[in-house]
């Protein structure tokens, strides 16, 4: 193994939004009357601790790095520095490295992206969502729509010349048009690359809550249809190709760590990780995180080594997904004929199977059939 890319997961968030379950916490949620300052304490520490785990692999080269969240942008850069600092004396860093931060809109500055800069972050990835007041209020999300737009150019003026937006779409009572407004008010900020995520209804959420009461609509299906086609079209009019299902633009290296099944080291509580075959995931919570550091101990919770079948699913998975599609000379016969039953969702490119916008919009089933 000669690559080694590195997840950072900062687990803290001002105000949890009503649809989101990732791994993440307010201060008082994790302390009564915490504050960020408090809560985050020694946080990096562990971090840095976790680090000298990832030293015994065999790996050299760092081609990416993503401080992933929770919001990454509510630490201060000289903490976030000294984790790529020490990534650095321990390996060589890859000479176009893409080190990735992802924010919130609301926690930045033109101070604090001049400082992130300075610390060699250089891709940073916002959560716009949306640009509609009334859709980022049944999200229960707190920014102002108009922060985005003043992040973006505090972005560019800080030196980030590889800026994304996260977008999200079929929130409930979100009309067609109200999601191509979104869509077109993200492109007109000319950013680099552009996400778009139907929108999960996670179970425990807020959301998920107002939808069993009755209180507001599930997503609907159609329509969700409908609104991926259209940014998949204003997107691509824009200059922004699509890579992956959810993806257009320049392509994330880090992401494509993932798709491609390379091998990632995801430092923090609850991260996953893969190397060769082999993954595993931290503790969930951020105290248990941080005790067993303090500990000397390996904040591991379990692991799994997957078969070479499973080897083989998970790359039809992954591959999928992606503009370049499957090789066909990867599949058996028996996948080679279900796919012949979808010519309106997949087309053959250089004896390659990659799927069309209408293929796009049914990836989860054909994968399904496939495995
Ligand atoms: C960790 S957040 C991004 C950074 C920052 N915490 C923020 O939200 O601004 C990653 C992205 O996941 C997406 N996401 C989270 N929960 C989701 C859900 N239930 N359905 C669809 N997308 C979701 C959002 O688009 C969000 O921007
Ligand atoms: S979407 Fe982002 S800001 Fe909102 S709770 Fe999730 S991680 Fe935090």
């Amino acid at each position: 193994m000669s690559n080694l890319s590195f997840y950072v997961h900062i687990p803290y968030c001002v105000k949890r939004c009503g649809y989101c379950d990732f791994n993440t916490y307010t201060p008082a949620e994790l302390r009564e009357g915490g504050t960020l300052e408090t809560v985050s304490q020694g946080f990096v520490d562990s971090l840095i601790a976790e680090v000298t785990f990832a030293s015994r692999t065999t790996s050299t080269t760092i081609p990416t790095i993503f401080f992933g969240g929770g919001t990454p942008s509510l630490m201060p850069a000289h903490e976030l520095g000294r984790v790529i600092e020490l990534l650095k004396q321990r390996w060589e860093f890859a000479a176009n490295i893409e080190i990735t931060m992802e924010c919130n809109p609301d926690t930045l500055t033109l101070q604090s992206l001049e400082q992130y800069r300075s610390i060699g972050i250089n891709r940073i990835s916002m959560g716009m969502q949306s640009a509609n007041q009334s859709v980022l209020q049944v999200l229960d999300r707190t920014h102002n729509p108009e922060n985005v737009a003043k992040s973006v150019e505090n972005a560019r003026k800080a030196g980030f010349d590889n800026v994304s937006l996260d977008l999200i779409y079929g929130t409930p009572g979100e009309t067609l048009e109200q999601w191509e407004a979104s869509v077109k008010t993200a492109l007109s900020y000319s950013v680099d690359h552009l996400s778009a995520y139907a929108l999960i209804v996670e179970d425990g959420t807020k959301l998920s809550a107002k939808i069993k009461r009755g209180e507001i609509n599930k997503p609907d299906d159609d329509l969700m249809a409908q609104m991926y086609l259209s940014v998949d079209n204003l997107a691509s009019s824009a200059g922004l190709n699509w890579y992956e299902l959810s993806n257009w633009g320049r392509p994330a290296a880090h992401n494509m760590v993932y798709w491609q099944n390379q091998n990632w080291w995801g430092l923090g509580p609850g991260a996953h990780s893969h190397i060769d075959g082999t993954r595993w995931w931290n503790v969930k919570h951020p105290s248990k995180y941080q005790e067993k550091l303090a500990a000397f101990e390996s904040p591991m919770q379990d692991r799994e080594v997957l078969g070479e079948s499973e080897k083989r699913d998970e790359k039809i998975m992954l591959q999928i997904r992606l503009r370049e599609g499957l090789a066909k000379d990867e599949l058996t016969e028996t996948q080679l004929r279900i796919l012949e039953n979808y010519p309106e969702q997949i087309m053959s490119v250089d004896n390659r199977l990659i799927l069309t916008p209408q293929g796009r919009l049914i990836a989860d089933r054909i994968v399904r059939e496939l495995i």
